[in-house]
């Protein structure tokens, strides 16, 4: 080895101090890595280096003679001599500042940017005093819409080429480009192809100049007005880091934090201007309790009115101490931190004694399954070289983030892809095998992929494409990865959990990467909101471990949500909490849902906002938002990270734990938390998992945060039965998409018109059969009702399937389904 290769990095002199740089580093991340800084525009980290700007030029010395050169475009080679404060160099960055200064307007005060802006703080630390451009600077109309959240201001580019590596290589939409040439180059979309991408206010963070700005944010604040605090995003289960920066007590923005594990720094946009919800004046300010709650106060009884919070908890402790414990349920709890699971799982289940306890909504997979089953990290399902199995719904769809980090993997790092999907996803046309499945049929498929038989009539694969794709994964070298979650609403969990064990069976060495979508939901079955389950990855046959610190533990494993409800709607619930759950909305049987709020005796709902599912309450306690409080999330990895209260909860909104503390002590109980550090130090002392996992260890790496390992023994279902179709009926394929009519969406202006309507998806061949035209409204008839819908033609969806999105304006497609059925046919019906 040279001696100036060092423990297999390189060693180089920069401004005369040694440093080591690693293998194939760039000058300019090598010399920031060791403490010095080199001005750039361009350049950015997770993106390939282009050269563009040529702020970073540098002298260096090969040894061949001192040369400027662009560190952005230079690996570090050993015995490199760099110098990045030379006359030489100093002179090249006052002169290429200059050059941008020519056309940049100097309208820093009303600029956005100004206040964090590059290219304004460059000037000042490595710019000339005084301009000597005098001529009339190049004008463009200012600003102008790219699309619904993001304004572009021509004049301000730099040309850095940032917005449109990102749109290209990162999120894959080419939409946003170079146009035209010389000094009229600029930025811009094409006409009538607007920049309608999900992560366009990626583009923002990382434009170096205020040329894009994202609409929600526009004049509301100067930077030095800004507050933040770093903090995980709850809107989904990947919990991208965050920044959350306010005014005055309010949000104002989220920006993406560089975890390296995590999100890259990237989010979407949903998760990135959802902080309008948290700040929108609907939040629930006060309790509200129902007429008959209050001796009928309100002349029918059947409006909420407010209260104050004793006169609510005593109402809500009084049906809860009136109930037997089996006439109990809680459903809900995803959009809780951990500490408020951990707290409502000990009222629950230790408390009051019920085990129909379910933080999924009928929508999810089982909880002892997926702690069973040997889980990824994101970093192993991105590992270079690997290879993923998606079997579950479209990242790209439900959660933004990790789309971003699967499609990096795939489309930059060699990683295969195959699919096992009811339709088409955004990351299909990258995919090595995109084996098209008919819900109910895919554990049938991955048998197919290892030697089985071809299941019966065909979905629009090719046998030689599944023997390929199984082929492909006996042979994988690297990682094996499963992304696992629920493709539709319309198919039970059941089918999925038989395809899920299939590829276990045959692949007893990959790995799996839960893709349940909805908040915490992690945190929820690690915290004991399951039916079976206590804290820690534990089942009740653990109850010793909770011995001191709890008073009990249920005896029996209760009901799941879809079990509670049809219970409650028999009549068999007596008090029916609700954990943040908007069961109209989420629940895939409307009809049940609808039942369960009628037949349960009474409601308690424990919420943000009043949605249609709270308005059926008796007793409504609001809850503080995830920027209101302190404590953990844990993402679809099992990591652990920080949620970090930023501003005050509106009116007189709570804690999600406090309210299971002052329920509790209404109870006679006292759970022993005044704060959420307490609830952690409890679950350190009660769970296995987490007994190493201290909040100062959190701390101590939150932007990475920790993962938890550990699970619990794999206990098989029963396999579920699949009905076969009759040919007349089409099988339903029920998904969501990135924006719907959910609460957090409509009550996030800048997003709630960005739902993209109901449509049914049709494969081509079918409608030529069935002579529906393309855009006809047709009867789609299901097991409990009929909706309307026009119908487009699309070469995505599975033969003998038709495809609607969930929670779209119009169209309630929950309400047409039976989840109690492994899949549901419909009938197509022309008018
Ligand atoms: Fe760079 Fe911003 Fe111009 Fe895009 S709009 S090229 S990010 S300066
Ligand atoms: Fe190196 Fe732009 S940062 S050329």
């Amino acid at each position: 080895m040279s001696p100036l290769e060092v423990g297999g990095q390189v060693s180089i002199v920069v401004d005369g101090e040694t440093v080591l740089a690693n293998p194939g580093e760039l000058l300019i991340d090598a010399c920031e890595r060791t403490g010095t800084y080199i001005p750039r525009f361009c350049h950015h980290t997770r993106m390939r280096p282009v050269g563009m700007c040529r702020m970073c030029i540098v002298d260096v010395d090969t040894g061949r003679g001192a040369a400027l050169q662009p560190s952005c475009m230079l690996a570090c080679t050993p015995g490199m001599v760099v110098e990045t404060e030379s006359d030489r160099t100093r002179k090249a960055q006052d002169g290429v500042l200059e050059f941008l200064l020519i056309n940049h307007p100097l309208d820093c005060p009303v600029c956005d940017k100004g206040g964090e802006c590059p290219l304004q703080d460059q000037t000042m630390a490595f710019g000339p005093g005084e301009s000597r451009f005098v001529e009339e600077k190049r004008h463009f109309e200012k600003p102008i819409k790219v699309n619904d959240n993001v304004n572009l201001d021509r004049e301000r580019c730099i040309l850095c080429d940032r917005c449109t590596r990102f749109a290209d290589e990162v999120a894959g939409d080419k939409l946003i480009h170079f146009m035209a040439r010389g000094s009229q180059t600029q930025i811009n979309t094409f006409p009538d192809l607007p920049f309608s991408s999900y992560f366009s206010g990626n583009t923002v963070q990382v434009c170096p100049v205020g040329a894009l700005t994202a609409l929600p944010y526009r004049f509301k604040a100067r930077p030095w007005d800004l507050e933040e605090v770093e903090s995980t995003s709850t809107l989904d289960s990947v919990g991208s880091r965050i920044s959350v920066q306010s005014s005055r007590d309010r949000v104002l923005r989220f920006q993406g934090v560089d975890a390296d594990a995590v999100n890259w720094g990237w989010l979407s946009d949903k998760e990135r201007f959802v902080f309008e919800a948290y700040d929108h004046e609907d939040r629930l300010a006060t309790p509200l309790l129902k007429g008959d709650a209050l001796g009928n106060r309100t002349p029918d009884g059947s409006e909420l009115v407010s209260a104050p919070w004793n006169e609510a908890l005593d109402v809500a402790a009084e049906a809860l101490r009136a109930a037997p414990a089996d006439r109990i349920a809680v459903v809900g709890g995803a959009r809780l931190t951990n500490e408020a699971q951990y707290a409502w799982a000990k009222l629950a289940k230790g408390v009051l004694g019920t085990d129909h306890v379910d933080s999924q909504l009928g929508d999810g997979l089982p909880a002892d399954l997926l702690l069973a089953l040997p889980r990824a990290t994101i970093d192993e399902a991105c590992t270079p070289g690997g290879t993923i199995v998606l079997l579950g719904p479209d990242p790209k769809e439900e959660l933004g983030a990790l789309y971003l980090r699967l499609r990096h993997a795939v489309v930059h790092d060699g990683a295969t892809l195959i699919e096992l999907t009811q339709c088409r996803t955004g990351l299909t046309e990258d995919a090595t095998h995109s084996l098209r499945v008919q819900p109910g049929e895919a554990a049938e498929v991955v048998s197919a992929m290892f030697g089985g038989a071809p299941p019966a009539g065909s979905s629009g694969r090719s046998v030689g494409d599944v023997i390929a794709a199984g082929e492909l994964l006996a042979a994988a070298i690297g990682p094996v990865t499963v992304l696992l979650g629920r493709s539709s609403l319309a198919e039970a969990a059941g089918p999925v959990v038989d395809a899920a064990l299939a590829l276990h069976d045959h692949l007893p060495d990959a790995r799996f990467l839960s893709l349940l979508r909805r908040g915490n939901v992690h945190g929820a079955m690690d915290m004991g909101l399951a039916p079976g389950l206590l804290p820690g990855r534990a089942t009740l046959a653990d109850a010793d471990r909770f011995a001191d610190a709890w008073p009990g533990v249920p005896d029996a494993t209760g009901r799941d949500t879809h079990a509670t409800l049809e219970a409650a709607s028999n009549g068999e619930v007596d008090v029916l909490v609700l954990l943040g759950a908007d069961l109209l909305a989420d629940v895939p049987d409307g009809d049940l849902a609808r039942r369960a709020l009628a037949g349960a005796g009474t409601v308690v709902a424990i919420d943000l906002f009043a949605t249609e599912t709270v308005a059926s309450a008796d007793v409504v306690l609001p809850a503080a938002g995830p920027t209101e409080v302190d404590g953990t999330f844990t993402n679809l990895e099992g990591r652990v990270s920080r949620v970090v209260r930023k501003v005050t909860s509106p009116g007189t909104s709570r804690p999600d734990w406090m309210i299971a503390v002052d329920l509790a002590d209404r109870l006679g109980t006292d759970l022993g938390f005044t704060s959420p550090d307490d609830v952690w130090a409890e679950l350190t002392a009660v769970s296995a998992v987490h007994a190493d996992l201290s909040t100062e260890a959190i701390a101590a790496d939150s932007t990475e945060g920790v993962v938890v390992t550990g699970g619990l023994a794999l206990v098989r279902p029963e396999p579920t039965a699949i009905p076969a179709r009759q040919p007349s009926a089409l099988r339903l394929i029920a998904t969501r998409s990135m924006y719907d009519t959910g609460v957090m969406v409509a009550h996030s202006p800048s997003l709630a018109g960005l739902a993209p309507g109901a449509r049914a998806a049709l494969e081509p061949t079918e409608m030529r059969r069935r002579g529906v035209a393309d855009g006809e409204v047709v009867d789609l008839v299901g097991p409990k009702g009929t909706v309307q819908v026009p119908v487009v033609a699309d070469a995505g969806v599975a033969a003998g399937t038709i495809h609607l999105l969930v929670n779209q304006p119009g169209v309630d497609v929950v309400a047409m389904l039976d989840a109690g059925a492994p899949v549901t046919d419909v009938k197509l019906v022309r008018r």
